[in-house]
């Protein structure tokens, strides 16, 4: 994939949703681009709120890979908008590891915030995991083939987080001192080291950035919940595997590979 074409919305329903609509006749790379969207949609159908000041757009790609590996193109989506706000955190004055973004399986980025040495007299050593950014895969396959992918992202980046939301969400300008960040060039960025890892990065180098970056291999989170159809199934996770499922070591000492599902953090 090499020319990206970028088509521009004030205000859309949902780029995913247009996306999809126009994918079989567009080039791989198309990028759709909305200022705001009024029907943002999220995995499991859930609401995307994408009021202006955050970042929408579905990228439409044609790759030549076997099905079951499109998970791998979400990770790298997930490594390049890690990538880009890691940059932004890191041109902060006086930035420190107290903020930093990590990946969380399958589909999030989250700020990580640490108290580490900073804590206020008998606070509680602690680190907290607010999601910034969800991606949300979506794929048509025929004949064992994949036809298209579209990739949806969203980023919390000028936008306020509703009151719901604030104890599991955060917007990056709420831990920047730079308001009304310019969101053209953060886009940019993300494009631009997607294709690197799109064309360039081999499936295991993928996995083992995402590994590295996530955060049930830093030794702070233990315990997960995984709600998977319904089901909440308690463990620990030991690894992600060839294929991109999360490998966890259940309570019951049962190892169980999970491709979907949502987690919880104990
Ligand atoms: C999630 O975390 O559940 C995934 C969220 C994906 C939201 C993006 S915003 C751009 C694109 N258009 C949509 O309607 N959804 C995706």
């Amino acid at each position: 994939m090499k020319n990206r074409e970028f088509i521009h919305f004030g205000k859309i329903d949902s780029t995913q949703e247009y996306a999809k609509k126009i994918a079989k006749k567009s080039p791989s790379g198309t990028v759709v681009v909305a200022e705001k969207q009024t029907e943002g949609r999220g995995r499991f159908e859930r609401k995307w709120y994408s009021q202006k000041g955050g970042i929408f757009f579905s990228v439409i790609l044609k790759p030549q890979i076997e099905p079951q590996k499109i998970p791998i193109l979400t990770y790298k989506m997930a490594l390049a908008v890690m990538d880009t706000i890691r940059k932004l955190l890191s041109q902060e004055p006086g930035w420190s590891k107290r903020y930093d973004a990590a990946l969380k399986w399958p589909n999030d980025v989250v700020i990580v915030t640490r108290n580490e040495g900073r804590r206020k007299r008998g606070e509680q050593k602690e680190t907290r995991y607010k999601k910034i950014a969800g991606i949300l895969t979506e794929s048509t396959i025929n004949k064992n083939k994949v036809d298209w992918v579209v990739i949806g992202v969203g980023i919390n980046i000028n936008n306020k987080i509703p009151v719901s939301l604030k104890n599991t969400a955060v917007s990056l300008c709420e831990i920047i001192s730079r308001k009304n960040i310019p969101l053209g060039g953060i886009l940019d960025n993300i494009m631009e080291i997607f294709i690197k890892y799109y064309n360039v990065f081999p499936e295991s180098l993928t996995l083992e950035k995402y590994k590295k970056n996530s955060i049930y291999f830093s030794g702070r989170v233990k315990k997960i919940v995984i709600d998977c159809n319904g089901t909440g199934y308690t463990g620990q996770v030991s690894g992600i595997t060839g294929d991109g499922g999360l490998e966890v070591m259940l309570s019951e000492g049962i190892k169980k590979i999970f491709y979907a599902g949502d987690v919880v953090l104990d």
